[in-house]
């Protein structure tokens, strides 16, 4: 059985009917017949990713456990196996989980009998993020495949880069990375290009923030903005239709000026409304291929919401 730990296990048809299912959750009303808990186990600071979960697990009719590391038996040393387990004991049906190895999900993999969902996993990998970030883009052009989008910042040490330039080419996008130097990961085999000129070409802008945390030195700010970020003057320079996307937290005025924050291009408040529907999308998925939630129920609630 499937954890759902990166968008690279979905096929192409599997990521759009995802996309598809949360599309119809906006408008369809889905709550489950049964009661099941979802706990949430977050070993890093998160508002969006951690709260959507909560707003998609409550709309679903869920229970939801909230679990806070700093005053948990983590503190006595508990291993994240054994933290999963004891969810698992007491009765949790579904597991979200975030944790600050880029492996953490190793660990846990066939020694759960419960599913898993990846809610960020070190500097690897966040497909949640990844696939509102896709639906965001979708729903503004209808289509991923042959659209230019640049992934700018702090490439080397985002989970989010990552997952979605991988994602983002395997939907046939024209992906381009601008990093400031040091920020580049040569792993990730993409164009690198200037702001200057990703504003020009790209559909897409998705900006990232300067990963710190992540960092063994401190990285130096100063100056960042005008000479990496997203200013005014570029925003003026992108393509008319072209959209701004961050996956925030935001730091203004280092990787975008606060003004561009909430201007007509940027759809970064979309991403965070659409998180929740592609969250409450990724659960049923995965309950169902679980057999954990009735499935002539949950083709029956699909059903309805598609055909709406
Ligand atoms: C991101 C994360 O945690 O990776 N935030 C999020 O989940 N919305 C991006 C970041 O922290 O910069």
């Amino acid at each position: 059985m499937r954890h759902f730990i990166s968008v690279n296990q979905l096929t192409v048809e599997e990521i759009y009917s995802i996309l598809e299912t949360a599309e119809a959750y906006r408008n369809q009303k889905v709550t489950l017949n049964n009661q099941l808990f979802a706990a949430n186990i977050f070993f890093e600071p998160s508002t969006r990713t951690k709260m959507s979960f909560i707003v998609a697990q409550k709309k679903l009719g869920m229970e939801v456990l909230d679990f806070h590391s700093e005053s948990s038996s983590v503190r006595k040393g508990e291993s994240l196996y054994d933290t999963a387990k004891t969810f698992e004991s007491i009765g949790s049906n579904l597991l979200i989980i975030r944790h600050q190895s880029d492996s953490w999900f190793e660990e846990l993999d066939s020694r759960i009998s419960i599913p898993v969902i990846n809610a960020g996993a070190g500097k690897e990998e966040h497909p949640t993020q990844c696939m509102l970030d896709l639906m965001t883009i979708h729903q503004e052009y209808g289509s991923i495949n042959g659209l230019k989008v640049v992934i700018v910042g702090d490439i080397k040490h985002s989970r989010v880069a990552r997952s979605n330039a991988l994602a983002l080419h395997r939907l046939g996008a024209e992906v381009y990375l601008s990093a400031a130097p040091g920020f580049e990961d040569e792993e990730l085999d993409f164009p690198y290009i200037s702001i200057d000129q990703a504003v020009e070409i790209c559909d897409v802008v998705m900006l990232l923030r300067i990963q710190h945390e992540r960092h063994l030195h401190k990285a130096e700010s100063t100056d960042y903005l005008e000479l990496y970020g997203l200013t005014k003057e570029r925003e003026r320079k992108m393509k008319n239709h072209a959209i701004i996307l961050h996956p925030a937290p935001i730091n203004r005025g280092v990787e975008i000026d606060t003004d561009l924050v909430e201007c007509c291009r940027s759809r970064i408040f979309k991403q965070m409304e659409n998180g929740v529907y592609v969250r409450m999308a990724i659960m049923m998925n995965v309950l169902n291929e679980w057999g954990i939630i009735d499935e002539n129920n949950f083709k029956e609630y699909k059903a309805l919401a598609v055909n709406r």
